[in-house]
């Protein structure tokens, strides 16, 4: 488990917002616009035999995995969203670790490695080791997959809390300091380019992308995909035993930590502060959800929901 409070205060916050999740971001609704141009994308990745997804959350993207791949790994930190997940998907295609992605490792290599909406709460100064990371679960010649945000919306920056971070109200009042960073897309392209991946990005709108990473067959001995080649004989003796098995769950001590519990004061991650003016600790505000912009349906108002806002 991850040491950061803010990193701990995101999980506990997406813990929470597991029940609402799918209802505030919009994601309960047919899919259209930008979200209906990704999972067209997506549909479009060349079966294979076993993905890689990464902060799975509620499995809208889990869902459409199914249809590429055989079986899927699906990662996240939050049970409760994991058991959404599994309910919604209901296949026994899916094998679900329930795990800190800033201390989990990958056991074994996939075809296909996704990640929607989880690059945006990677603190710049994990970026690299998390990218790392990535490419010890891919083999060459497979494909990365990321659906995020290059820029934020108008509720990202109601909800801005300085440098990195958000802070985001729960349907109920409660308010969690979480990572929300929108990493530059030049960047974050040249950083996979230099990892040997060849990179297609569409920019969906203002906001959203969706980018594919290439992993050619041969890559660099520097580059750590390259690394995982070595150390994993996919070609070898053990390798169906291998991708049979179901994963390991690791880091499986979650943290307890109720909505209301102290913190402490948010670390600066990548060398970037918070300005002093942000307290981590959860608390209920007169009316968060006017303050950070409504992206819900507030509880007895009977208000009318709001499309995706910041709450990804
Ligand atoms: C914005 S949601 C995205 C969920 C899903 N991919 C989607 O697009 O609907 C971020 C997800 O990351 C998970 N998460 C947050 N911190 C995590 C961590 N340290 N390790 C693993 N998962 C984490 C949350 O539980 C949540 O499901």
């Amino acid at each position: 488990m991850s040491q950061d409070p803010v990193l701990q205060e995101q999980i506990a916050y997406y813990r929470v917002r597991a029940s609402e999740y799918d209802r505030t971001t919009g994601t309960a609704s047919p899919p259209k616009g930008w979200r209906k141009d990704a999972l067209g994308l997506l549909r479009q990745v060349e079966p294979c035999e076993w993905i890689l997804e990464l902060g799975c959350g509620t499995g809208q993207w889990t869902q459409a995995l199914l249809t590429v791949g055989q079986e899927i790994t699906a990662v996240d930190a939050a049970p409760e969203m994991l058991a959404i997940n599994e309910r919604k998907t209901g296949s026994g295609r899916v094998h679900y670790a329930c795990a800190d992605l800033f201390t989990w490792e990958p056991d074994r290599h996939y075809d296909v490695v996704l990640f929607a909406f989880w690059l945006s709460h990677v603190p710049p100064g994990l970026l690299d080791a998390f990218l790392d990371k990535v490419g010890r679960a891919i083999r060459p010649g497979v494909r990365l997959v990321i659906v995020d945000q290059h820029a934020p919306t108008d509720e990202d920056r109601l909800c801005a809390a300085g440098g990195i971070y958000a802070t985001r109200p729960l349907v109920d009042g409660r308010t969690f300091t979480i990572v929300k960073v929108f990493h530059d897309l030049t960047s974050l392209e040249r950083s996979l380019t230099g990892r040997g991946l060849v990179v297609t990005t569409h920019r969906l709108d203002d906001v959203f992308f969706f980018l594919s990473g290439q992993s050619p067959r041969s890559l660099s001995p520097h580059n750590p995909m390259r690394t995982l080649e070595r150390t994993i004989d996919d070609d070898g003796p053990d390798d169906r035993d291998r991708r049979r098995r179901p994963p390991r769950c690791r880091d499986a001590q979650w943290p307890h930590r109720g909505a209301g519990a102290d913190v402490a004061r948010p670390s600066p991650i990548g060398g970037v502060t918070d300005g002093g003016s942000l307290r981590s600790k959860a608390r209920r505000e007169s009316d968060p959800l006017k303050r950070c912009g409504a992206f819900g349906r507030r509880a007895g108002t009977g208000g009318s929901p709001v499309g995706p806002g910041p709450d990804r």
